[in-house]
């Protein structure tokens, strides 16, 4: 059995960033899971059916491998046990990112000793990007098509501009 990661999220929606990262990861590690969570305290935006379906929608189209699109609730480093995970990848824009990542790494690490914490930087074509930006833009009529997926581009604003 090869190695297994957690690629985790609120991928509300998932944006270009996040596939580079879960493309990323799938080429470092046998298999990997995208942990969508579920139950978020901010409500999101898009309910967790419809993140699951644009995730696995994203990865089929850019035919990306090894890869398993599921929804988490409770302590990711519980479900990280659960699924005998080795590691979470996660993206690292800037250092805007550090403070809460590095929380959350150590937090996690306390929580389960066995699991690490592995940072991607981001692409630098990505840099700026998140997915409250993307709503954002969207909702006020902008363009955002080299933002997220094409393929679930439509879905995206359709939902976002209400037609
Ligand atoms: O995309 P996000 O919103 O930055 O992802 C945050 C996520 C899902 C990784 C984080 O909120 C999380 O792990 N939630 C699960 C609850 C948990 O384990 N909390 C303690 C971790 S410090």
């Amino acid at each position: 059995m090869g190695r297994t990661v957690i690629c985790p999220g609120s991928f509300d929606p998932v944006t270009r960033g996040h596939l580079d990262i879960i493309d990323r990861a799938t080429k470092m590690f046998d298999h990997v899971i995208v942990a969508v969570l579920c139950n978020l305290s901010k409500k999101p935006t898009f309910t967790i059916e419809e993140r699951i379906d644009f995730i696995t929608r994203a990865v089929q189209s850019a035919e990306i491998k090894n890869v398993e699109v599921v929804g988490f609730e409770g302590l990711l480093a519980d479900y990280a046990r659960e699924r005998n995970a080795t590691a979470l990848v996660k993206g690292l824009r800037a250092v805007s990112d550090f403070e809460y990542e590095f929380q959350m790494a150590l937090t996690n690490k306390k929580l389960n000793p066995e699991l690490e914490t592995v940072f991607l930087t981001t692409n630098q074509q990505y840099m700026f990007l998140s997915s409250s930006i993307v709503k954002q833009i969207a909702s006020l009529g902008g363009d955002i098509s080299g933002f997220v997926p094409e393929c679930i581009h439509d879905d995206i604003c359709k939902r976002l501009t209400n037609k």
